[in-house]
């Protein structure tokens, strides 16, 4: 059992779901504590020196209510520490980020087609913009920006996500490939024309606008399409990217967990570990060991289904885990 007076080496625990990663993902069912843990972990991280940003990708965000306060889509400091590190959040606004998206996804589409069909291209980019895959591609998109900024030099040390429940996360990871597949296909198709174009030089020449016009088409799709590639690169590096998931052991969490697992795994992803939250003590009155024992029989279940990554079992807390007080107390509650 751990307590407050060892809470260093508990508070190492949390960070080790990140060690030497990048990016870490925190996923896993609704309400099972993705949002409380990613938290946490990110206060470990900031204060053992190291420069995070927490990032919500959940459009019900709720990291601005753990934290009390209101969070933007651009980042807030909440907390700097002696270490040196720094605390930083952002919840992704998924309205912000799909007028973004179109705006640029527009700009494209509008050059590919002839002035006098520019209005209908409007209103599809309207129709478009309530679409739900356009939310998740937006999402994503801001996402692999984010992942970008680590390279800048006043960057961040590690980008933490807390993600939607796991369903959302599922289709969120499959996607770069998908977005790869639709970019490339558009490229062929631009390809396919231009040679068509080639061919029509000779019996009239081709426009220098034109040939401009096709350049910058085509620099568009090809940035977005090296974006997701790096995207689903960084995604299937174990080194650089930590898939952590989170899960009560309960019988539906445990379903969904090994389900789960096994879809990142056909997707090349890894998990780094199993977040195993709300624990019952066994020692503190019967009811509570009754719910240990039946939680023992889950854990043995999404063991035999899932023995690799390491678990880390934290404890059911007694207290609301509320702003900064309350996640600095989350190590205490890590089980050995
Ligand atoms: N170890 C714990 N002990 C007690 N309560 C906890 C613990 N971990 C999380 N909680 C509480 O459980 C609730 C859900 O936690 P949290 O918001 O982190 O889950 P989530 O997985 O992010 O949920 P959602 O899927 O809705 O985003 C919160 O009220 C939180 O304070
Ligand atoms: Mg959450």
């Amino acid at each position: 059992m751990t307590t407050a007076n060892n809470a260093a080496p508990a508070a190492e625990a949390l960070r080790g779901l990140a060690a030497g990663a990048r990016v870490v993902f925190f996923s896993g069912k609704g309400g099972v504590g993705k949002t409380t843990t990613a938290a946490a972990t990110a206060v470990a991280l900031a204060d053992a020196g190291e420069r995070v940003l927490l990032v919500s990708t959940d459009p019900a965000h709720n990291l601005g209510h753990l934290f009390e306060r209101r969070l933007k889509d651009t980042p807030s400091t909440l907390a700097t520490t002696a270490a040196g590190g720094r605390l930083d959040a952002l919840e992704i606004d998924p309205a912000a980020a799909t007028a973004g998206h179109l705006k640029e996804v527009g700009a494209t589409i509008r050059a590919m087609m002839p002035e006098h069909l520019h209005r209908e291209v409007d209103k599809y980019l309207r129709l478009a913009a309530d679409a739900p895959g356009t939310h998740e591609a937006s999402v994503l998109e801001r996402i692999a920006e984010l992942t970008e900024e680590l390279t800048d030099t006043d960057g961040y040390d590690v980008v933490v996500f807390d993600t939607a429940p796991s369903g959302h996360t599922a289709r969120l990871m499959a996607l770069p490939d998908l977005m790869t597949a639709w970019t490339d296909g558009l490229l062929r198709r631009r390809e396919a024309s231009e040679r068509f174009g080639e061919a029509v030089v000779g019996l009239g020449g081709k426009r220098q606008a034109e040939d401009n016009r096709d350049a910058r088409i085509r620099s568009v799709l090809t940035r977005r399409r090296d974006r997701f590639a790096r995207l689903r690169g960084l995604l299937a590096d174990r080194d650089r990217c930590a898939f952590v998931l989170v899960l009560a052991a309960e019988r539906l969490p445990v379903a969904e967990t090994i389900e789960f697992h096994e879809q990142l795994r056909a997707q090349g992803i890894g998990v780094r570990a199993l977040v195993i939250n709300k624990r019952s003590p066994g020692d503190a009155g019967e009811f509570l060991a009754r719910r240990r024992k039946a939680e023992e029989r889950y854990v043995a279940e999404l063991r035999q289904a899932v023995p690799d990554p390491p678990v880390l079992n934290i404890r059911l807390a007694p207290d609301e885990l509320r702003g900064l007080d309350g996640l600095w107390s989350l190590p205490d509650l890590v089980e050995n």
